[in-house]
């Protein structure tokens, strides 16, 4: 199978913003961890990050007949972003939401997010591990 892991907005800077909740490792090194994971089990996988919202919404609209599934952390565009739902409800490709953080233990704005509904699934506060399960749950 073919997988996208795809980051939302100030993912990028994963490893160096709020470390005590995010953690230490930049996302280009969980991301290699992440290749060599998905490898290992025999897939392959593809990574893109973007603090522009509408990129976002264009990989997701390009990932049909490309990718067996989506694994998104979309950062804070979670909580609001209306455009990034319509461009998962308009593939057939299974979306699975992560989140490093609990998102449920922290502020009240981040208990809402407006893309579970349409995604297969959610996992969130393992931290980078929260990566690795959502995209195992393609293949357990
Ligand atoms: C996040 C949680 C969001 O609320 C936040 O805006 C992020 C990261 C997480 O991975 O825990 O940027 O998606």
């Amino acid at each position: 199978m073919k997988f996208l892991v795809l980051n939302g907005v100030n993912l990028g800077r994963t490893g160096m913003r709020e470390k005590g909740v995010y953690g230490t490792d930049t996302l280009e090194s969980i991301n290699r961890g992440l290749a060599e994971f998905v490898k290992a089990h025999g897939h392959e996988a593809d990574f893109f990050q973007s603090d522009i919202e509408g990129e976002l919404c264009t990989k997701i609209g390009q990932a049909e007949g490309v990718y067996d599934g989506i694994v998104l952390n979309a950062g804070a565009f979670t909580h609001y972003s209306y455009a990034l739902r319509d461009a998962i409800a308009g593939v057939k490709v299974p979306v699975v939401e992560v989140h490093m953080s609990n998102v449920h233990a922290r502020e009240e704005f981040r208990h809402k997010s407006v893309l579970t509904e349409v995604c297969k699934g959610e996992i969130l506060g393992f931290g980078k591990n929260s990566y690795y399960l959502a995209l195992e749950s393609f293949w357990l």
